[in-house]
């Protein structure tokens, strides 16, 4: 049996996810009772820093980061002195002792480690956590992205954790499994009748995945111009969205089962190999333009330097397997767009035959709307007739059968992802992160998609800021005779 941890240690915590998402979101769990009020939170980063300037830190974090609605100010100081912050040189595992003495009996405390620091130390830090005894049985580790840049660095990050900690103590994180549309996206599809025996080629005519931002670099520009936007978005947000569509159904909803669903699925992608790279997929990079109603400068202005880093990406991708064969996914996403929109959207195919047609009617496939952001919202477009008494034919129109989960769930407050996530770290439950061999193979596929671009020197195309990206994206899906769902 999993135990709860006792003690929950976090390495990078003056970063900018801890202080933007992790220290918040620990504090929304405790302020509703969530996390165990004995909980030691030791807090490593290499500034100097006191405890109490540390809290300070986090104080201003939870005002400035969690919604005003989930602040609770009475309760945050019983939550910061839970806090401990330790200086550490994390490149250096001999300093790592002092960790030991914060923990109080370190090696026999059940730990969960979150790192949410550079890549590069991690293989250090795992090697000061094996130097100080924390890599024992009751400790479970939890890893922020990026894990590395391509499958073979990958592997060796893989491979170095994997030397301590075992594949089931090892929790790597992507945070679009914690929200709760991609929660409810399971509860759609398998606690409803209704779409599972619609839900292949048979019923099924192309699915669209869009994760459009409004942001540019953020002050970011390192770690994106290095990555871009198909090893920023596709390789993991966008990827697990599409095994969550198009997995079988798991018969239990647990951690073997549901990622065995989702690795098969990555195994059957398509590859976009040199010859399809040029068709398949489309590259584009902002330069100025006017988001929000904001003058914003290019990509290239922000950066300070030339680069082909793409910061946005379409993509037609294939699904080879009996339940998908033939049904396009197409897959978008793109910094500096026009709103901030996350969605997938699903169309159903054409009646096979319609009765309506010599009354003049013309009936649209069905369509399914999951928003994922900003507002969660279910939409089931359907056809109805117009009222009226038809003296000169029949008028169908398509209207929406809408969930809003935000209305219809009002008294259920809306958590950040990492709320969901750091709990099941904590419980030792690791259904919503991503396993080895499902990282593994969206890596294998993303550096086939690279290899094509270097091969066939693709750079990317110019899109004004605050438009939908390239226009060669719009191509992608009109030659098949589909438009983006916009
Ligand atoms: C991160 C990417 O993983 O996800 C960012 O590194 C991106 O570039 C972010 O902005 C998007 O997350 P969300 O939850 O805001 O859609």
């Amino acid at each position: 049996m999993t135990l709860t941890a006792d003690s929950l240690l976090l390495f990078g915590a003056t970063g900018d996810l801890a202080q933007r998402m992790l220290l918040p979101s620990l504090f929304a769990l405790h302020a509703d009772g969530l996390i165990p009020p004995q909980l030691a939170m030791p807090c490593t980063a290499d500034g100097e820093l006191t405890s109490d300037d540390f809290r300070s830190l986090v104080g201003a974090a939870i005002e400035r980061y969690l919604p005003a609605e989930r602040r609770r100010p009475g309760t945050a100081w019983d939550f910061l002195k839970q806090l401990r912050y330790v200086q550490l040189d994390a490149s250096q595992p001999e300093s790592f002792g002092v960790l030991s003495k914060a923990l109080g009996n370190g090696g026999t405390r059940n730990i969960a480690i979150f790192l949410s620091t550079a890549p590069s130390l991690f293989s250090p830090t795992i090697a000061g956590l094996q130097y100080t005894g924390l890599t024992g049985e009751r400790a479970r580790i939890g890893l922020e992205k990026p894990l590395g840049h391509d499958l073979a660095s990958s592997r060796v990050i893989n491979d170095a954790v994997a030397a301590a900690f075992p594949e089931e103590r090892t929790f790597r994180v992507d945070h679009y499994l914690g929200k709760e549309t991609v929660q409810n996206l399971l509860a759609l599809r398998f606690g409803n009748w209704l779409f599972e025996p619609l839900w292949n080629a048979s019923g099924i005519d192309q699915v669209q995945i869009s994760v459009s931002e409004t942001m540019g670099l953020e002050g970011r520009s390192n770690f994106y111009d290095d990555a871009g936007a198909l090893r920023d978005m596709v390789q993991n947000h966008m990827l697990q969205l599409l095994a969550l569509v198009a997995m079988e159904p798991p018969a239990h909803y647990n951690a073997a089962e549901v990622r065995d669903e989702k690795v098969k699925v990555l195994r059957s992608l398509r590859s976009i190999d040199r010859t399809a790279a040029a068709t398949h997929t489309v590259i584009g990079q902002y330069g100025a333009g006017a988001v929000d109603g904001r003058l914003v400068p290019g990509y290239l202005e922000e950066l300070g330097k030339p680069s082909n880093t793409e910061t946005f990406v379409a993509l037609k991708v294939h699904v080879d397997n009996w339940r998908w064969k033939g049904v396009p996914f197409y897959l978008r996403t793109g910094k500096r767009l026009p709103l901030r929109e996350s969605e997938i959207f699903i169309q159903f195919r054409q009646v096979p035959h319609s009765i309506f047609e010599d009354r003049g009617a013309v009936v649209q496939p069905n369509k399914l709307v999951i928003r994922l952001q900003p507002e969660e919202n279910v939409s089931l477009l359907v056809m109805a007739k117009e009222p009226g008494l038809d003296r000169d034919g029949i008028r169908l129109r398509e209207v929406p059968l809408d969930l809003s989960l935000t209305s219809a769930f009002a008294g259920a407050p809306r958590r950040i992802a990492y709320e969901r996530l750091l709990l099941d770290l904590i419980e030792g439950d690791p259904t919503l992160f991503v396993r080895r061999d499902e990282v593994e193979a969206q890596w294998a596929w993303i550096d086939g998609i690279r290899d094509g671009w270097v091969f066939n020197q693709m750079t990317p195309r110019l899109y004004p800021a605050g438009t939908c990206g390239p226009s060669a994206a719009i191509g992608l899906t009109e030659r098949d005779g589909v438009s983006w769902h916009d």
